[in-house]
């Protein structure tokens, strides 16, 4: 025993810095030497010493496998695969060395971590614990060198560093650090609502738009009431109303938007294969329609405005006729200028009976939806703009966060209890990193269904409109924090820090909960039912994709000094918004985020004809060179589909989605099922981007 124990520890020792093996189909070169250009998100040039000619090199970013499509460490940094690729390389002896050597660094030269011989061609170097890195390459005198010695042959940056110049840029012009972080729950400095500056104004002279916000007058204002469960059977008829309410967030009392009173609205709850009659009134001030997100139902009942039906005007009513063939959690929420009715509260989530598993045993199950809301200086909510969204850059991220509508989510269990957690992104553009620091974390499934087997996770990446089932045991008693860590970058100063927002928390009292599932909960399962529906689905993996996807974005008439600070100077991933005035500024007029297909077609331009049985591969490219790349959660209508691959890595443990996020300057494959006919829509599922056209179209013919 204590001889294996040593066995594994020499094993564990003899290993490399970062020595998880390379994610599949690391061997495809993933940037293109001599046209990366100095600031993709995922690639680097390995610069060669001037005195060494003809040496071409590249350090690849490749990205981590993991459920969630984004792999991160407890400290929300993202994590990589580091791979480099050389042409031209002289032997090590040409250079007095017995080999070239790769070192990582951090940007302080402090830790230098040894990753490995590299040679001509591809070398699997490792992952870097470090955010921001330096890759040294050296022709070290012993090939086995445990710190650098020799001569300098290359070096490269991690491209995230090149944020740092606008420290360097402006730190000058910067308040000290710790003025930013006072005031607001998020602790951020809000940009003042001035009305000269609302949206536009930056980049238009003169201003053209008007911040907007609900209008009372002559409108009934209802308290907001708590979020009810209706549970529906097969043949119902429920009533939703969209209405304003007033409520209280973190302590400030807004009129807002909800449904029947309620935000979240009422949870409805239905049996797999029943079928329901929704009779919506919109009482809001403005037009609105219901979709229901995920559902593959009857297109004329989607929601969809100028498409499915027309936008229900103020005072006005529709009928939804709604079915639910899929078990799984799902969501309700307005499609007509998201931007303000989701922020303001317009979502309710949806779960459709799951089928029990054997073995699998919870003592409860919650559903809960994650939101953020942007409050501005003097407790209302931030503007919006009157007839484009606002903050359509990064989109429109808030600065208190919220669990089922509330800044403080409580949930009491008992010691050993395991909770099934049904989680929705609602918010109009944040991605979450969640963590219950002590508890385990099971992801179980996701939009649709089951994921092929199960996995233990650190935390749940989570981009607008997606889901996950996750069951969580909290093995002792005491308190738990819900966490939303993530980097929070400063965009002006370049840097980054861990921010761990509290979303809640989970006390588990010291009495036992029983029965005891903690056996069942130590067990990952294999799904079979869904790996023999999925696995074949991966014989698609090696075809060509009928469909190309790519995601981009224009910029009209935006001022030179926005457009440089913009420039070059992309991240994988954002999770808040470090910009927040130019932000704030850029509307539908200045930016326009797209979706180009193949035939060159954008946005609205594009409509594409399929058929009822079709499985129609579509390669998803987020282009990585335009002025302000960004990761998008992809959504489709009506239809289900699996992510067969990231960056030419297969996807080994697939689930049925109908939207998934896609970082800045990644390729993603997806096999589209089209069972369901009608005519839909795709796109982007943050507000804003969808609020600048960032959508195509669909048919399915029956
Ligand atoms: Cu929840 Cu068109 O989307
Ligand atoms: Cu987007």
């Amino acid at each position: 025993m204590v001889r294996l124990a040593l066995l594994l520890l020499a094993v564990v020792v003899a290993l490399p810095a970062g020595s998880q093996s390379p994610p599949p189909g690391w061997r495809e070169p993933r940037c293109a030497f001599g046209t990366a250009p100095f600031a993709t998100p995922l690639c680097s040039e390995l610069v060669a010493t001037p005195d060494l000619q003809g040496v071409r090199g590249m350090l690849e970013l490749r990205s981590i496998p993991t459920p969630f499509g984004v792999a991160v460490r407890a400290d929300g940094s993202l994590r990589h695969y580091l791979v480099a690729r050389f042409e031209g390389l002289p032997s090590a002896a040409s250079l007095g060395g017995a080999a070239l050597v790769a070192w990582g660094y951090d940007l302080t030269h402090e830790r230098e971590v040894r990753l490995g011989v590299v040679t001509n061609g591809t070398t699997p170097l490792g992952e870097l614990p470090f955010e921001y890195f330096r890759v040294l390459v050296s022709a070290e005198p012993v090939a086995g060198s445990r710190t650098r010695r020799g001569r300098l042959v290359a070096r490269a940056t991690s491209p995230n560093s090149l944020m740092l110049a606008h420290r360097d840029a402006m730190a000058p012009m910067m308040t000290p650090p710790g003025s930013a972080h006072a005031g607001h729950d998020m602790g951020w400095p809000m940009p003042p609502v001035d009305p000269r500056l609302a949206p536009s104004a930056m980049a238009h002279d003169p201003p053209t738009a008007a911040p907007w916000l609900p209008d009372t007058t002559g409108r009934p204002v209802v308290a907001r009431r708590p979020t009810e469960v209706l549970q529906v059977a097969d043949g119902d008829t429920i009533d939703l109303a969209a209405g304003l309410i007033r409520r209280t967030v973190a302590g400030r009392t807004f009129v807002l938007y909800g449904y029947n009173g309620q935000s979240p609205g009422p949870m409805i709850r239905a049996a797999r294969g029943a079928s329901v009659v929704v009779r919506f009134r919109n009482d809001l001030d403005l037009p609105s329609t219901i979709h229901w997100h995920g559902l593959r139902h009857d297109w004329r009942d989607d929601g969809v405005p100028h498409v499915s039906q027309e936008p229900v005007p103020p005072g006005g009513t529709h009928t939804y006729h709604l079915r639910f063939p899929d078990a799984g959690i799902y969501w309700y929420h307005p499609h007509v200028r998201e931007d303000i009715q989701q922020e303001l509260g317009l979502y309710g989530n949806i779960l459709v009976g799951r089928r029990a598993r054997a073995g699998v045993r919870v003592h409860r199950e919650e559903v809960l939806a994650l939101d953020d809301f942007l409050v501005a200086e003097g407790d209302r909510p931030m503007p919006f703009g009157s007839d484009t969204a606002s903050h359509v850059l990064m989109g429109r991220i808030g600065n208190v966060l919220l669990v089922n509508g509330e800044p403080r989510y409580h949930l009491a269990v008992r010691r050993g209890e395991v909770v099934r957690l049904y989680l929705t992104n609602v918010s109009n553009a944040r991605l979450f990193n969640l963590r219950i620091p002590g508890a385990r974390l099971k992801v179980v499934g996701s939009d649709l269904g089951d994921f092929e087997r199960e996995a233990w996770v650190e935390s749940i990446v989570m981009a607008p409109a997606e889901r996950y089932i996750v069951e969580v045991m909290f093995p002792r008693a005491g308190r738990y924090a819900l966490l939303n860590s993530v980097r929070w970058l400063d965009h002006m100063r370049g840097t980054s820090a861990l921010v761990d927002d509290t979303l809640g928390t989970v006390v588990a009292d010291a009495r036992p909960a029983t029965p005891d599932y903690a056996a069942g909960f130590g067990v990952l399962r294999e799904h079979r039912d869904v790996q023999r529906e999925l696995v074949p689905l991966r014989a698609a993996l090696t075809r060509a994709p009928d469909k190309t996807l790519t995601l981009g974005m224009q910029l009209t008439g935006v001022v030179p000094s926005v457009v440089a600070m913009l420039t070059g100077i992309a991240m994988p991933v954002d999770w808040n918004d470090a910009m927040p005035m130019m932000n704030w500024a850029l509307t539908a007029r200045e930016v326009t985020w797209t979706l180009r297909d193949d035939a060159g077609a954008v946005n609205m331009g594009i409509h594409w004809h399929f058929r009822v049985g079709d499985q129609v591969k579509v390669r998803l490219v987020n282009d990585p060179t335009v002025t302000h790349a960004m990761a998008h959660p992809i959504h489709f209508h009506g239809q289900r589909f699996v992510v067969l691959s990231r960056n030419g890595a297969p996807n080994a443990n697939m689930v049925w989605k109908d939207t998934a996020v896609l970082p800045a300057g990644e390729t993603m494959d997806i096999l589209l099922d089209l069972t369901n006919p009608g005519t839909w829509m795709m796109h982007c599922h943050v507000a804003e981007h969808l609020g600048t056209g960032m959508m195509g179209m669909f048919s399915v013919a029956p």
